[in-house]
C-alpha cells in the first residue's frame, strides 16, 4: 500500500477504487494547495493525482523523492516539467480521448456565441435597449460557407472540425510545418487546439493577428499561453478582429479587471472545456488507472508525451 495525494475531490467513484488499494489523502480546500501545504501533503507520497492548476517543477520533485507517479487529471501536461519528471524517474500520466467530444462541443458553442454576437445581444435585452425587430440589428457571421481554420489537427481539433462541417463550414487543418500565416489569412474563424509548448507559446501574436480578416473570430479551448493576450486585446479594440471566445486565458483565473472583459464581442469562460458529468467522471477513471499502474511498477495506460 502506497501513500497517494489527490489535489481535489473528483466526480464519480474512481477515487473509491484508489482508496481500496492505497492510502489516499484528498486536499479539502476550495483552492489549490500552496507550496507549504504541498510540502505537508506530499510528505512520503509515492503517487500524486494532480490538476492543471498544480505547477509541478523540478524543485517540487526534488523535495519529494518518494514520488514515482504523477497522474494529471487532464489531457494536457504543460503544468508539469516533463524533463524534470523524467530526470527524477517520475512517470507522468494524462487522460486523453474521454474529453474530446465535450471540449469540441464547447469550441462549437463559443464559435456560435461569437459568430452570432449572443453575449452582446442578450446584454442589450437585459439592459432594456430592445425596442423593436431591426432588419440591420445584430448581424453576424453565417457559418454555412465560412472558413474555419483549426490550428492543431489532433483529436479535439478534428472533433471540432467535424461539428463545423455539419454547419456547412469549410474546414482547414493546420499542423506543425504547415503555413499558418496563409491559413489565417483565409479564415473567418480560427480555433486553437494545439498543446502548449515552448514552440507554440504566443503562436497567435501581433503578426499572426495582423494577417487575419477584420471580421474573423478567434476561439481558444486549448491553453491561454498560445495567444499573446495584449496583442489580442489591441486587435479587438482597434477593430482589426471581429471577436474572441476564450475558454482558457493566461493567467487563470483572468482578473475581473482585465480589459478583455470590456470588449463587447469577447466571451471568457473559466476553463470548462471538459466540464460534462460524463467526461469528468471518465477522466477520474483514467487518472486512477494511470496511478494504479504506476504504483504497481507497470507502464501507464495513458502516458504524457515524452519531453521533446
Ligand atoms: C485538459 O484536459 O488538458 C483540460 O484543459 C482540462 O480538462
Amino acid at each position: 500500500m502506497a501513500r497517494c495525494f489527490v489535489s481535489r475531490a473528483l466526480p464519480g467513484r474512481a477515487l473509491e477504487r484508489l482508496a481500496g488499494r492505497h492510502e489516499v489523502r484528498i486536499w479539502p480546500g476550495p483552492l489549490p494547495p500552496g507550496r507549504a501545504d504541498l510540502e505537508e501533503q506530499l510528505d512520503g507520497a509515492e503517487g500524486w493525482l494532480s490538476l492543471v492548476s498544480d505547477r509541478i517543477d523540478g524543485e517540487l520533485l526534488e523535495a519529494n523523492p518518494a514520488l514515482r507517479v504523477v497522474s494529471n487529471y487532464a489531457v494536457g501536461s504543460d503544468n508539469i516539467d516533463a524533463r524534470a519528471a523524467a530526470a527524477h524517474g517520475v512517470a507522468v500520466g494524462v487522460t486523453p480521448d474521454v474529453l474530446t467530444e465535450a471540449t469540441a462541443d464547447l469550441a462549437l458553442g463559443l464559435l456560435l456565441v461569437t459568430a452570432r454576437r449572443l453575449r452582446e445581444a442578450a446584454a442589450d435585452v437585459r439592459a432594456g435597449n430592445w425596442r423593436t425587430w431591426e432588419p440591420e440589428g445584430w448581424l453576424g457571421l453565417e457559418l454555412n460557407g465560412a472558413t474555419l481554420v483549426i490550428v492543431g489537427p489532433g483529436r479535439i481539433g478534428r472533433a471540432t472540425g467535424r461539428r463545423a462541417e455539419a454547419f456547412g463550414m469549410r474546414v482547414l487543418y493546420v499542423g506543425r510545418g504547415d503555413d499558418l500565416g496563409a491559413a489565417l489569412a483565409e479564415a473567418d474563424v480560427v480555433s486553437l487546439h494545439a498543446p502548449q509548448t515552448d514552440a507554440t507559446r504566443h503562436l497567435i501574436d501581433a503578426r499572426a493577428l495582423a494577417v487575419m480578416k477584420p471580421h474573423a473570430l478567434l476561439i481558444n479551448t486549448a491553453r491561454g499561453g498560445l495567444v499573446d493576450q495584449a496583442a489580442l486585446h489591441a486587435a479587438l479594440a482597434e477593430g482589426r478582429l471581429g471577436g474572441a471566445g476564450l475558454d482558457v486565458t493566461d493567467p487563470e483565473p483572468l482578473s475581473p479587471s482585465d480589459p478583455l472583459h470590456d470588449l463587447p464581442n469577447v466571451v471568457v469562460l473559466p476553463h470548462i472545456g471538459s466540464a460534462t458529468h460524463a467526461a469528468r467522471e471518465l477522466m477520474a477513471e483514467r487518472a486512477v488507472d494511470n496511478l494504479l499502474a504506476g504504483l504497481a511498477g507497470e507502464p501507464l495506460p495513458s502516458p504524457a508525451p515524452r519531453p521533446g
